[in-house]
């Protein structure tokens, strides 16, 4: 194969975190329609992440709004206790953070029992071993590319390395490997070029009236 064998198909999650949250279903249709393939749902608790955002209602009330995958990223702790409260909501992808339990290889076979996929979050500091003996456990890897909790932060350079070096802990398996914070046309092709085939995107999707324009940046700057 020539060089298009490093080429994967890149996917776009846009964070609602930067939706106006009193119009969160019609911005879920918008950034559907506006080519999305996935749509990003940032739950926070207060306690394991210094802000609060949204519980299972409202995961249930914009499933109603579109058929692309929900990418649920819990930043809560303890999970476990609201694991199929979620699943009953109509996610897809449930992502648990490393970070926040004893039992993480349990908290993961939790999410494919409810039939949902299974996805672990790495914070800044939190080095890729954690993920090495949970790897047949995983559908997803999601590496936190700044401090969770706020949208709009700049990316975190050192990041890179660690996108890296999951990239080859994944070999053939079916995982994806998703980063999240300050991806925006500038950092997007250095995410792909790393090896992460989703890029999560908050406030560079949802800047100005062109969601359509915005997702389509991210894509052509990764895929260039
Ligand atoms: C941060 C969240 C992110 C965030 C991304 O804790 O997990 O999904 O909304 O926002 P941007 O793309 O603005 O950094
Ligand atoms: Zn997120």
């Amino acid at each position: 194969m020539g060089p298009m064998a490093t080429t994967r198909n890149i996917l776009i999650a846009p964070s609602i975190l930067s939706a106006d949250f009193a119009r969160l279903g019609e911005e879920v249709r918008a950034i559907d329609q506006a080519g999305c393939d996935w749509i990003h749902v940032d739950v926070m608790d207060g306690h394991f992440v210094p802000n609060i955002t949204i519980g299972p209602a409202v995961v249930k009330a914009i499933r109603a709004h579109t058929q692309k995958p929900l990418d649920v990223h819990l930043m809560i702790a303890p999970a476990d206790p609201f694991i199929a409260a979620f699943a009953d909501a109509g996610s897809d992808i449930i992502t648990v953070h490393a970070e926040v339990g004893p039992h993480l290889d349990r908290t993961l076979a939790l999410i494919r029992q409810l039939g949902k996929k299974a996805g672990v979050s790495l914070t800044p500091h939190t080095p890729e071993a954690a993920l090495t003996y949970v790897l047949e456990r995983l559908d997803l890897i999601l590496v936190m590319t700044v401090n969770p909790g706020f949208a709009g932060q700049p990316f975190i350079p050192a990041m890179l390395e660690k996108v890296a070096r999951i990239r080859s802990m994944i070999g053939s398996r079916p995982i994806q490997l998703e980063v999240d914070g300050g991806v925006t046309p500038d950092t997007a092709g250095l995410c792909a070029k790393a090896g992460a085939n989703v890029l999560v995107a908050g406030s560079a999707v949802f800047k100005g009236n062109k969601y359509a324009d915005n997702i389509a940046a991210i894509r052509s700057a990764a895929a260039a």
